[in-house]
C-alpha cells in the first residue's frame, strides 16, 4: 500500500500530463461522452460493466431514447428494462438500475445525488460505479478502479499482488486516489480506462505508442509481460437443466421467471434443475403434471456463465389445451408467436435453446 501511494505521488505530475494530454487527442468519439448528463453517464457505467464498449454503444442509444430519464426508467414496467437488455448479460444489472431509478425519484426528486457518500445507498452502486458517476458527471475528485485501471496500475507503477487479494486491491485505490485529485477528475478517470480498452491491452500492449512508457516502471524493468499477476480460474458450478419445448403452430410456450435469482424476471422456455441421479423425463414430469407428455431428449445446449456451465437438455412436450397455473419459480406463462420473441427479456441461454426449436 505504501509501495503504491508513493509510486503514485512520485509520478503523479508527469502522468496527469501525459495523460490528459493524450485523451484530449486521442478519445473514442462515444454517445454518452457527447454531454456529462448524470442519468446517462450512469446508465453507460452500468453497461459498460463486464461488457466492451463496442456492444453497449447500441444498447445505450436505443436504452436513452426509450427510457430518456430517471423518472420514465422508473415509471416503466421491469418487463420493458429487461426487453431493451436481452443478449447484454448479467441482467441483475438491469433489476438494480430499475429499483435504483424508483429510489432516485422517491429520495432525490428525480435527480442522481453528486456525493460519493449518497450514490453509494442506492441498488447497483459499489465503489466503482460511484465514482465513475461523480467522478464524470459531476467533477467531483473521486477515485475508480476496475480491470483495465488496475492492469494500467500494476504495469505504471510495478505493483506485484494476486488480482482479489485484499493487499492489492487496498493499494490500487490508494493510488487512485492520489492520482485523482487535481483537475478535470472526470477525464482523467476516463483516460485511465482508455488506456487499458485501447493501448495497454492485457496481451501484446502496444507501448511502442503508449504515451506515458516514459514513466511506466514494469516496462523499464521488463516486467509488462507479467504484471499483473493472473487471476484464479473461477470455480464454475455445473447446472443442468431439462428444459420442455413445446409448440402450438407458430407458437413456442415461454414462462417468466420470478424475479429474484439467476435470470431473474426473464423469459425461457420451461424448465428445471436437475439434482444427481434425477432424469430429465422425470423432472419435466414433476414441473408440468401427471397430463404432460414428454418426449425424448432431442438436444442439449450449453453454456459458460460467469459462475456456472450451463447445460439444457430439450425434451419436445405435449400440453393439455388449457395451460393450468405456472410451474413453482415462475411468475406466469403464455403461448408466443415466434415475431413477438423479440420484444421479450430474455437470456442468451435461452436464444441459444431457441435457435434449436426452429425447423
Ligand atoms: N469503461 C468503463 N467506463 C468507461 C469510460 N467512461 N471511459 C472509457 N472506458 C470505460
Amino acid at each position: 500500500m505504501t509501495n503504491s501511494v508513493e509510486r503514485a505521488t512520485e509520478l503523479k505530475r508527469e502522468l496527469r500530463t501525459q495523460l490528459l494530454r493524450w485523451f484530449d487527442r486521442s478519445k473514442r468519439d462515444l454517445p454518452w461522452r457527447k454531454s456529462r448528463e448524470p442519468y446517462g453517464v450512469w446508465v453507460s457505467e452500468i453497461m459498460l460493466q463486464q461488457t466492451q464498449v463496442e456492444r453497449v454503444v447500441r444498447y445505450w442509444t436505443k436504452f436513452l431514447a426509450k427510457f430518456p430519464t430517471v423518472k420514465s426508467l422508473a415509471a416503466a414496467p421491469l418487463e420493458e428494462v429487461l426487453g431493451l437488455w436481452t443478449g447484454l448479460g448479467y441482467y441483475s444489472r438491469a433489476r438494480n438500475l430499475h429499483v435504483a431509478a424508483q429510489e432516485i425519484v422517491a429520495r432525490f426528486e428525480g435527480e442522481l445525488p453528486d456525493s460519493v457518500d449518497a450514490l453509494l445507498t442506492l441498488p447497483g452502486f459499489g465503489r466503482y460505479t460511484a465514482g465513475a458517476v461523480a467522478s464524470i458527471a459531476f467533477e467531483l475528485e473521486a477515485p475508480l478502479v476496475d480491470g483495465n485501471v488496475a492492469r494500467v496500475f500494476s504495469r505504471l507503477l510495478e505493483l506485484d499482488g494476486v488480482p482479489g487479494e485484499k493487499a492489492r486491491e487496498a493499494g490500487l485505490w490508494a493510488a487512485a486516489e492520489v492520482l485523482v485529485s487535481g483537475a478535470r477528475p472526470g477525464d482523467w478517470n476516463q483516460a485511465l480506462m482508455e488506456l487499458g480498452a485501447t493501448v495497454c491491452l492485457p496481451q501484446n500492449p502496444l507501448c511502442l505508442v503508449c504515451p506515458v512508457r516514459a514513466s511506466c516502471k514494469a516496462l523499464a524493468s521488463g516486467r509488462v509481460d507479467e504484471l499483473p499477476r493472473p487471476k484464479k480460474p473461477p470455480k464454475r458450478k455445473r447446472l443442468e437443466l431439462a428444459v420442455a419445448v413445446a409448440r402450438r403452430g407458430d407458437e413456442v410456450l415461454l414462462a417468466r421467471r420470478e424475479e429474484k435469482g439467476l435470470f431473474g424476471g426473464l423469459w425461457e422456455l420451461p424448465g428445471i434443475e436437475l439434482v444427481l441421479g434425477a432424469t430429465s423425463d422425470r423432472a419435466l414430469q414433476k414441473l408440468l403434471g401427471k397430463k404432460a407428455a414428454i418426449g425424448p431428449e432431442f438436444s442439449v445446449v450449453e453454456r459458460t456463465l460467469t459462475h456456472r456451465e450451463l447445460v439444457m437438455r430439450l425434451h419436445p412436450v405435449a400440453l393439455p389445451k388449457k395451460l393450468a397455473a405456472p410451474p413453482p419459480g415462475y411468475l406466469e406463462w403464455r403461448w408466443v408467436p415466434r415475431a413477438e420473441l423479440a420484444a421479450l427479456g430474455m437470456s442468451s441461454a435461452t436464444q441459444g435453446a431457441l435457435a434449436e426449436t426452429t425447423d
